[in-house]
């Protein structure tokens, strides 16, 4: 059978299928236990949380699930600090302040997630499988959770960085593709450089690494997760997809832009947080576009714009909110969770039929 491999096996799941980590409040404690109660892997995007939120959403997940699911962190990163791109970055968001009637002056020190305390809880909370994103998680960090008994996820843009995943000693790498909604997870080369399509990307990481492979990027249904197992990978992970679903927590605005948009309407834009991210075009992206390359770097950018995408949300301004999607919008469905794994796994049988007329 197609869903019984080497990643559902690690996983301990019914089905390949993961659900990515995303930051944000998206993987609500209701998503992720409803995709691993329908045999998919549920992830907590836990790279924004407090430790304390964390602990509080795990503690739900686990109330709500005894099967595996996993928790997604940031690999964290240094900024240089230059004052000076951090007034101007301030004085070219003023005018979309000024229109949502803020007059706050983020702080970027708000940002600083405690990594070591959130690797902490990991292990406190013995968490069944840990994805890592924006790096790969050191030799030592892995070898320490999977002592815990934690399945260690890594996440490659190249076929080099799957390759320092694989050496890290982690146990199963993701590919992601250029179609992929959300931040680049790029931490080797040139994020430019690093846009590689689903396509092309995979069986590139197949054939460098002797680990299973997860493909994520464009993947919205059983065609799309049949194509890259057909790739070489051994499972699928999704965002876009679950974005939509009834259990996500990404707000009702931002639902109804993926729901709506079409496969023109996405960009990457390092407007929003300093890092390349893929995300629906408005009024933000493109009046910031020209002024990207002056920005400061992620998480400092970001934390500038903290509360003008908050607020945005808050008044239902899709126009000044981050509206992450990966490139298959058209696919996306306003379904129950359990109803999108079931649909999924009945188009790849449905998929794999065809291949066989
Ligand atoms: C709203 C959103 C938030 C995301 N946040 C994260 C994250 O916190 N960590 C992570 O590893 N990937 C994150 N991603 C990227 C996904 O892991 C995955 O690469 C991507 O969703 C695949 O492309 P797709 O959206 O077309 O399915 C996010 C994606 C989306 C759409």
């Amino acid at each position: 059978m197609w869903n019984q491999n080497s990643v559902s096996k690690i996983l301990g799941t019914h089905y390949p299928i993961i659900q990515a980590g995303m930051a944000g409040g998206v993987t609500t404690a209701n998503l992720v236990s409803e995709v691993s109660n329908s045999g998919g892997l549920g992830t907590l995007g836990a790279g924004y949380m407090s430790v304390d939120n964390m602990k509080l959403a795990i503690k739900e997940i686990k109330n709500q699930t005894n099967q595996p699911f996993g928790v997604n962190l940031f690999i964290p990163e240094t900024p240089i600090v230059n004052e000076e791109q951090i007034t101007n970055a301030k004085r070219l968001l003023e005018p979309f302040k000024k229109e949502l009637n803020l007059t706050d002056n983020s702080s970027f020190s708000e940002l600083q997630t405690e990594f070591e305390k959130q690797v902490e809880v990991i292990f406190n909370e013995k968490v069944p499988v840990c994805s890592f994103t924006f790096g790969a998680p050191s030799k030592e960090l892995v070898k320490e959770l999977k002592k815990e008994g934690t399945i260690v996820i890594g996440t490659a843009t190249t076929v080099e960085e799957a390759v320092i995943n694989e050496e890290n000693g982690v146990d199963i790498v993701v590919a992601q593709g250029s179609e992929a909604g959300g931040h680049r997870g790029t931490f080797l080369d040139s994020f430019q450089h690093s846009m590689i399509g689903t396509f092309a990307l995979v069986p590139q990481v197949v054939d460098a690494v002797s680990i299973p492979v997860i493909a994520a990027g464009g993947i919205m249904d059983g065609r799309g997760v049949s194509a890259a197992l057909a790739l070489g990978a051994k499972g699928a992970q999704m965002g876009t997809a679950f974005l939509t679903c009834i259990e996500s927590g990404a707000g009702a605005s931002h639902k109804r832009a993926v729901l709506e948009s079409s496969e023109i309407h996405t960009v990457i834009t390092a407007a929003f947080s300093g890092k390349p991210a893929r995300g629906i075009v408005n009024r933000f992206t493109r009046e910031m576009q020209e002024f990207e390359s002056q920005l400061p770097p992620y998480p400092i950018q970001h934390a500038l714009t903290k509360r003008l995408r908050k607020e945005a949300g808050k008044q239902g301004i899709p126009e000044f909110m981050s509206l992450w999607s990966g490139q298959s919008p058209r696919l996306s469905r306003n379904i129950s969770t359990k109803d999108l794994l079931i649909s999924i796994v009945s188009e790849v049988e449905e998929t794999i039929g065809r291949l066989n007329e």
